[in-house]
């Protein structure tokens, strides 16, 4: 109530005493009981360490209204008073987040036109027959007083003894939208793109870090400021969602925030910023609180995933405007759930360890499991000199993994895209690696060849290059998976701020004993297998792998904005590296046929050799 009277004491009373002389007496009466009203009001308040000071300028401001002061002064007087207050009772005055002005014109139009006008200029057809007379809110002396702030507020209480009513039926959304739709009347377009083409500029955002900034601020204040900082208030007070999310630490409000700016660049016409904006809504935002809501929802988690790889490509593929703000919707609405379900399934210690036990095993056990293949049938065809290849290529990995998280957290801040990047080439990589190897355990041209070795009849030594695929296969299996987990691991972390972090150091380190163990497991028990049995699991085990690594690929590389998306109406099953994209299945499916096509080769070949 205080900042409404102090709204409307800023804004009136220039209207009423004009050069220390009183031109409406009764509305200077009111005048003069709001300031009272006020300085009464903030006597009362609860301690804080500036609150006399606040206690003295109200009754300053009471004082000068008293003494019919001068106007400017009054003004001001009023609002520093206001903002004071704010700070120093930390009043949330802005909206949550910037309101979507997409259906405000339609809103105003169907609602508020008949009394304000289709132009904003106070002459809609029922007009005439009002008194007072509704707002012109082109008129600059009233409007450069107004912020946003007091608009909401107006719209929100209606104003006494008029026919401006209260609209507290309309959601706050749909009043905020408003409230930035009519103050838009006031500028011109073209002080408003000078303003956008400003804000591109890199000191600008400072001058209105967060959308309180822009809420709390008038036209007038602004525009003494300089030509700039107006242009650029004209501009954003069109644009809000281009004011960075205050709470912009939290990856789901970093993810809504950049849907949120994608959406208002395509509806600038800025297809490419729309695009850009869409991709770090998943890699700096999304992709970071994964993890965290892996264990709360999974199912979510997917559709979310999905949806944005839809949002994208329809970026990509230039949809209407209506189709792209429909999506961004309904995935704004997504990541708002995903949130609130986040902040319910706070972290606790046990979930720490939970949480960084499975994703360090779960993605382990695969590399693992190629390792132990590889190193099985090294041991079972007698070429013990692979070993060491193959452990000097995980342990360079493992190392090389641990680098890349401690660096992406303290020194250099990997962006999302290249983390994307280098994780989808990774990927593609030791898919064709795998299928080689696959190819060399069950090959036709080895097949002979290793059985005969095994049976002690030919020591041929392996050759440079193969000990050289080793390392690399046994490399790729652990780099890929290490790479992986770090925007996971760096979730967690992040989550787990304010709980028992040793929770995931534990999880971690008791993951790494249970991976260790089971690597013992079946590279023993696997040397008691026939070693057709053997080759032929290790061969299907790393073809299948390949399929599963190349679809993982395409992924990221389409995250990262490197492969075009063609999206398809299934759900995935991003486990076992199923996209639902025409990219992704088209290259795992030409991969199943040379597979199966290598295979059968291979049998029909081997036939009359073996028998
Ligand atoms: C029945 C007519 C009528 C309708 C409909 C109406 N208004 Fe008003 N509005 C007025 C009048 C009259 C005033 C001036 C009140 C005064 O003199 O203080 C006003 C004042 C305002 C103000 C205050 C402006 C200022 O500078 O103080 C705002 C903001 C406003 N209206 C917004 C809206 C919006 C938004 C809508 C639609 C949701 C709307 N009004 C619908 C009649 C109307």
């Amino acid at each position: 109530m205080v900042l409404r009277l102090l709204d409307s004491i800023s804004v009136e009373y220039p209207q009423f005493v004009k050069s220390g002389k009183v031109v409406n007496a009764d509305e200077y009466a009111e005048q003069i009981e709001f300031s009272a009203q006020v300085a009464d009001a903030v006597r009362n308040f609860p301690p804080r360490p500036e609150k006399d000071a606040l206690v003295a300028s109200a009754a300053n401001l009471a004082t000068l209204i008293v003494d019919k002061g001068d106007s400017a002064k009054v003004s001001q007087g009023a609002r520093n008073l206001q903002r004071g207050l704010i700070k120093a009772f930390r009043i949330q005055i802005a909206p949550v987040r910037a309101p979507d002005l997409g259906n405000a014109a339609a809103l105003y139009q169907s609602i508020c036109a008949a009394c304000h006008g289709a132009a904003g200029d106070g002459n809609g057809p029922q007009a005439a027959a009002l008194e007072p007379r509704p707002t012109n809110f082109r008129d600059h002396a009233r409007q450069f007083e107004r912020s946003l702030y007091g608009l909401y507020n107006t719209i929100t209480f209606g104003v006494e003894g008029t026919s401006m009513q209260a609209f507290a039926s309309l959601r706050a959304e749909e009043r905020w939208a408003l409230a930035f739709f009519v103050s838009q009347f006031v500028s011109t377009e073209d002080e408003r793109n000078q303003g956008g083409q400003l804000w591109e500029r890199p000191g600008m955002r400072t001058l209105f870090p967060g959308l309180s900034d822009l809420v709390g601020a008038t036209p007038a204040e602004t525009l003494r400021v300089g030509t700039s900082a107006y242009q650029v208030f004209a501009y954003l007070r069109a644009h809000p969602a281009m004011i960075p999310s205050q709470d912009s630490t939290a990856p789901l409000s970093i993810a809504t925030a950049k849907i949120r700016e994608s959406l208002e660049r395509y509806r600038q016409g800025n297809r490419e910023a729309a695009l850009q904006a869409a991709i770090s809504a998943y890699l700096e935002g999304y992709a970071l609180a994964e993890a965290g809501l892996d264990r709360v929802d999974h199912s979510l988690r997917n559709r979310i995933e999905q949806d944005m790889m839809a949002y994208r490509s329809l970026l990509r593929n230039t949809a209407a405007v209506d189709v792209v703000e429909h999506r961004a919707l309904a995935l704004t609405k997504s990541i708002e759930e995903a949130a609130t379900l986040s902040s319910r399934g706070e972290l606790s210690a046990a979930g720490a360890f939970t949480a960084a036990f499975i994703i360090i095993a779960r993605e382990g056990l695969q590399a693992i499991l190629v390792l132990a293949a590889v190193a099985a049938f090294l041991i079972k065809s007698g070429r013990r000199q692979g070993l060491k290849h193959l452990h000097a290529g995980w342990v360079v990995a493992l190392l090389l993994g641990v680098a890349t998280w401690i660096a992406s957290s303290t020194l250099v801040e990997i962006s999302g895209a290249q983390r994307e990047f280098t994780e989808g080439l990774t990927a593609l990589l030791f898919a064709v690696v795998l299928l080689c190897a696959g190819y060399r355990l069950h090959g036709r041209s080895h097949a002979s060849r290793w059985h005969s070795s095994i049976r002690g009849q030919a020591s041929d030594s392996l050759s440079q290059a193969t000990l050289c695929g080793i390392a690399l296969v046994s490399f790729l299996a652990v780099f890929g998976e290490a790479f992986e987990t770090v925007p996971f691991m760096q979730g967690l972390w992040m989550l787990s701020d304010r709980v028992w972090r040793g929770g995931l150091v534990a999880g971690v380190a008791s993951a790494g004993a249970a991976l260790a163990i089971i690597a013992w497991l079946v590279c023993r028990y696997s040397a008691r297998l026939p070693w057709w049995l053997l080759f032929s699991l290790s061969s299907l085990y790393l073809a299948v792998l390949a399929v599963i690594f190349a679809g993982k690929g395409v992924a990221a590389l389409q995250a990262a904005g490197q492969l075009p998306t063609d999206p398809l109406p299934i759900s995935g099953m991003p486990a076992l590296g199923i996209y639902p994209s025409v990219q992704g299945l088209a290259l795992q499916s030409l991969l199943v046929v040379v597979i199966v096509a290598s295979f059968l080769y291979g049998r029909v070949d081997d036939r009359p050799r073996s028998s």
